[in-house]
């Protein structure tokens, strides 16, 4: 399956960034950066490190510094102030890319049509870039399959909206009202998907480096936190990719609030639809993500 990751290195991304660079059933054609989690020198960075432990020569760019409109939002007191949680990962082995817009494109005009899936982590600002500024590359697209969101669950940013889609709403608005395929992710199947201490012992066991690394940065997700277990979030988003049976998805019709909650999803009959998953085979898909980075 031939990938492109956007994120915002983070916790959770970093996690599903490791899992998938050590998955021999995705072609991670790329990884773009955005701001969200933390600023977009951090988020790049950490992503140009996260390749760094695999050993992996993926292109890395730069993407959007600030979402379409407005301020932005941060999550520093998750992901800690480097975005993740204080582990230290090893140097860069190259530098970013200055344009995450001009790669997607480049990408996608090279690839044949349809073949290309996104991998979405983070707020969506750069594909909302890449639909306004290349057009004609953002419909090569084969999908988009996205993190974000929240159905019947209470919000992240506020009791309204998820962080993602708070983070850059209409950047979101604009990729749901496309013409491409869009798997969206909500908090409903996210937060039903948990690690706790005792599941890491699993994987610093194994003695993988994407296991090893992904055990310490969930570890760093329990700092200042008296929770049993966290959410994976992001990790999802790859695991519902290679196999989406162990989800289930819903048919939905939806925009994104920008003015009065931003962030949050109205029902509204004339967008177009897309694919909400609503359940989640969670300890099998805890099995699939362990598995994948223990190899
Ligand atoms: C999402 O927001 C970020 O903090 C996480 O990395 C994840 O992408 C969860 O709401
Ligand atoms: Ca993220």
């Amino acid at each position: 399956m031939k990938v492109i990751i956007d994120t915002d290195p983070g916790l959770d991304d970093a996690v599903a960034i490791l899992y998938a660079l050590n998955e021999p059933r995705f072609d991670v054609q790329a990884i773009t950066t955005v701001a969200g989690n933390i600023g977009l020198d951090r988020t790049t960075d950490n992503a140009l490190r996260l390749a760094s432990v695999m050993a992996a020569s993926v292109p890395v760019a730069r993407g959007a510094a600030r979402p379409l409109a407005g301020a932005g939002l941060s999550e520093e007191a998750i992901h800690g102030a480097d975005g993740l949680g204080g582990v230290q990962l090893p140097d860069p082995l190259a530098e970013a890319a200055p344009d995450a817009v001009a790669l997607l494109a480049e990408r996608l005009m090279a690839e044949p049509e349809g073949s290309l899936t996104i991998l979405a982590l983070a707020p969506l600002t750069n594909l909302a870039q890449l639909r306004r500024q290349h057009p004609e590359a953002f419909l090569r697209l084969k999908g988009i399959i996205a993190m974000g969101g929240n159905i019947h669950e209470i919000g992240n940013a506020g009791p309204h909206a998820e962080f993602n889609l708070a983070a850059d709403p209409l950047a979101a608005d604009e990729v749901f009202a496309s013409d491409v395929p869009v798997t969206l992710i909500p908090l409903d199947v996210t937060r039903k998907f948990r690690a706790s201490p005792a599941d890491l012992v699993e994987l610093r066991d194994s003695g993988a480096p994407a296991a090893v690394t992904s055990a310490a940065l969930i570890e760093a997700y329990f700092t200042g936190s008296a929770r049993e277990s966290r959410p994976l979030h992001d990790p999802c988003v790859m695991l519902l990719a290679l196999d989406p049976a162990l989800f289930g998805c819903d048919a939905m019709h939806l925009r994104v609030d920008t003015v009065e909650h931003p962030g949050r999803l109205i029902p509204d009959e004339t967008r177009p639809a897309i694919q909400v998953a609503m359940r989640i085979e969670a300890e099998a898909v805890k099995a699939m993500l362990w598995k994948g980075l223990s190899r």
